[in-house]
C-alpha cells in the first residue's frame, strides 16, 4: 500500500521536499537553501548542478527521516520558481551556464527593443504577459547572444532549454524524459496560451530554434519515471505546475472567482478565471493554472517581485533580524512605521507598475526613526504590494473578493497578516496547511497516479486554520494608502 505522494518544491532561494500522506498532512519535511550568485547589480544567476544535488539531497534525506522506502511512495510532484532558465547539453546533460533567475533584470534592453518595434501587442495577446525580462524568452536569447559555442549547439539540436521543472525531470530520468507542463510553458513569453503550442512568430522574433524546447503536457499526468540510479527505485513523475499555480491548486481554488496569495520569496495573487484567458486592463498577467487532465483552467496573476525576499535581507545584508519570526516581534514594539515606507523594488517593479529600472527606496526617515519602525514599514510593504495587485484583479475581472485565502512562509506571521486584511478592508483566511505550493504539486501528481480520486476527494483536506477580520478605520487606511502611493512614485522616478 502507497503510504505518500512526495512534492518536490524547487523554489528560488531553497529546495525542499515534503511528504504528504493521505489526509494532506505533511510526514516529512527537509529543507536546503542554495547559493545565491549576485554577478552584477540587478543580475541573479543560480547553480543548475547545485539546484538538482541540494533538491536530490533533500528527497532522500526527507525519505530517510521517518523510514520510508520506496515503495512507499504513490508519486513524484515537482512544483518549482517560474521562469528561471537553464540550457544544457543535450548529450551531456551538462549547462551551457549558470540559471538565469526569474529575477534578473540583464535583458531589459532586449524588452525595450521589442516594444520600440510594436511587436509588444503579439506577446501579450498570445502569452498573456506583459513583456518583461522577468519571463524565460529573452533570457535564452541571452545565452545564445553571449555564450560561446551556444548559438551553435542550439543550431545543430544540441543544446536544450528548460525550466526547473524540465531540469528536474531531465535528471530524475537521467536524461529520457524532455518535458515540461501548461503552467511553466506560459511563462516562457514564447507559449501561444490558447492554441497552447510553441508559438513560431516569437521563436523567430528571438531567434530561438524550436528543437530546443520541451514537449508541453498537461499539469497531472504520468511524464515518466525515476531512473533506479537516481533515487534508489523507480517512482512515477506525475504532477509538474509552476510554484504559483501549484499553490492555487493546493488551496482549492478550482472555480472561477476563488483567489490565493502566496507570500514566498516574491507575492503573488492568483485567481481562477475558469475555462476563460482574461485578458487585463491593468497590468496583470493571464496565465494558465494547473488543472487535471483533460481540461484547461486560466488564472489571472499579480506578481509581486520582493516579498519573503525582503525578510531575508532585513536578516542577512541589513542584520536587523536574527530569524524571520522576530520580524514580527520588532514591528509589534511600535505603534505604527512613524511615517517610514520601504518600497523593495530590489529587481525593479513587476504588477501593476512593471518598471524594471525602479529600485528599492526608503522615504519618511525623520530623526525619531528606529530600526522597530524600519523592520514594520518592511513587513507592511508586502501587504501594500499585494494591496495593488488586489486593485488591479478586482477591476480587471469584475469580481469583488469578499476574503483572500494566503499560503506560504510569511503568511505565517500574524503581524502581517492582521495588516494585510486591515489594508484590504477584507478578511484573509489562513489554512492550516500553509505549505500549500508543495501541497498542489503532490495533489496533481496523486489525482494522476489514484492516489487521491478527484479534486473533491482533495478538497475535503482543506481546513481554516485562523481569519484576520479588518479593524483599520476608512480613514486611516486612505491615509497610509496615499502614503504608499507617493513613495512608490520616488521608487519609480529613480529609474533611468
Ligand atoms: O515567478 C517566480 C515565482 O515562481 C517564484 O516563487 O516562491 O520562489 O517566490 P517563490
Amino acid at each position: 500500500m502507497k503510504k505518500y505522494v512526495m512534492a518536490l518544491d524547487q523554489g528560488t532561494t531553497s529546495s525542499r521536499c515534503i511528504l504528504f500522506d493521505k489526509s494532506g498532512h505533511m510526514r516529512s519535511v527537509v529543507q536546503r537553501e542554495f547559493t545565491q550568485i549576485y554577478p552584477k547589480p540587478g543580475w541573479v544567476e543560480h547553480d543548475p548542478l547545485e539546484i538538482w544535488s541540494s533538491q536530490l539531497s533533500v528527497a532522500v534525506e526527507a525519505m530517510g527521516k521517518i523510514g520510508a522506502a520506496i515503495e512507499d511512495i504513490a508519486a513524484i510532484g515537482i512544483t518549482n520558481q517560474r521562469e528561471t532558465t537553464v540550457c544544457f547539453s543535450k548529450k551531456t546533460g551538462k549547462p551551457v551556464y549558470n540559471a538565469i533567475c526569474w529575477q534578473c533584470r540583464r535583458t531589459a534592453d532586449i524588452i525595450e527593443q521589442l516594444k520600440e518595434d510594436g511587436f509588444d501587442s503579439i506577446i501579450r495577446e498570445r502569452t498573456g504577459l506583459v513583456p518583461d525580462a522577468y519571463f524565460s524568452g529573452t533570457k535564452i536569447k541571452w545565452i545564445l547572444d553571449n555564450v560561446e559555442g551556444a548559438r551553435e549547439m542550439a543550431e545543430s539540436g544540441e543544446l536544450l532549454f528548460g525550466t526547473v521543472d524540465t531540469w528536474l525531470i531531465w535528471n530524475l530520468t537521467k536524461g529520457k524524459v524532455f518535458v515540461t507542463d501548461y503552467t511553466n510553458a506560459s511563462r516562457t513569453m514564447l507559449f501561444d496560451i490558447h492554441k497552447r503550442e510553441w508559438d513560431e512568430d516569437i521563436l523567430n522574433r528571438l531567434g530561438i530554434p524550436r528543437s530546443m524546447l520541451p514537449q508541453v503536457k498537461p499539469s497531472s499526468c504520468v511524464y515518466g519515471y525515476t531512473d533506479e540510479s537516481v533515487i534508489g527505485g523507480v517512482i512515477p513523475i506525475a504532477g509538474a505546475a509552476g510554484d504559483q499555480q501549484a499553490a492555487l491548486f493546493g488551496q482549492c481554488c478550482f472555480e472561477a472567482g476563488e483567489a490565493k496569495n502566496t507570500y514566498g520569496t516574491g507575492c503573488f495573487l492568483l485567481m481562477n478565471t475558469g475555462d476563460k484567458a482574461v485578458a487585463s486592463q491593468n497590468g496583470l498577467l493571464t496565465t494558465i493554472a494547473a488543472s487535471t487532465e483533460g481540461e484547461i483552467r486560466y488564472a489571472l496573476e499579480g506578481s509581486v517581485f520582493v516579498a519573503g525576499a525582503a525578510i531575508q535581507w532585513l536578516r542577512d545584508e541589513l542584520r536587523m533580524i536574527k530569524n524571520a519570526p522576530q520580524s514580527q516581534e520588532y514591528a509589534q514594539d511600535v505603534e505604527d512605521t512613524n511615517g517610514v515606507y520601504v518600497v523593495p523594488a530590489f529587481t525593479g517593479l513587476g504588477a501593476p507598475y512593471w518598471n524594471p529600472y525602479a529600485r528599492g527606496t526608503i522615504v519618511g526617515l525623520t530623526r525619531g526613526a528606529r530600526k522597530e519602525h524600519f523592520i514594520r514599514a518592511t513587513l507592511e510593504s508586502l501587504a501594500y504590494q499585494t494591496q495593488d495587485v488586489l486593485e488591479a484583479m478586482e477591476k480587471d475581472s469584475g469580481i469583488t473578493l469578499k476574503n483572500l485565502r494566503v499560503d506560504g512562509g510569511a503568511s505565517a506571521n500574524d503581524f502581517l497578516m492582521q495588516f494585510q486584511a486591515d489594508i484590504m478592508n477584507k478578511e484573509v483566511l489562513r489554512p492550516e496547511c500553509i505549505e500549500t505550493t508543495a501541497l498542489g504539486a503532490a495533489y496533481l501528481a496523486g489525482i494522476a497516479t489514484g492516489f487521491w480520486k478527484d479534486k473533491e476527494d482533495i478538497r475535503k483536506n482543506w481546513f481554516l486554520e485562523k481569519t484576520f477580520l479588518p479593524f483599520m478605520t476608512q480613514e486611516m487606511r486612505q491615509e497610509k494608502l496615499k502614503g504608499w502611493k507617493r513613495a512608490v512614485r520616488c521608487a519609480i522616478a529613480y529609474a533611468k
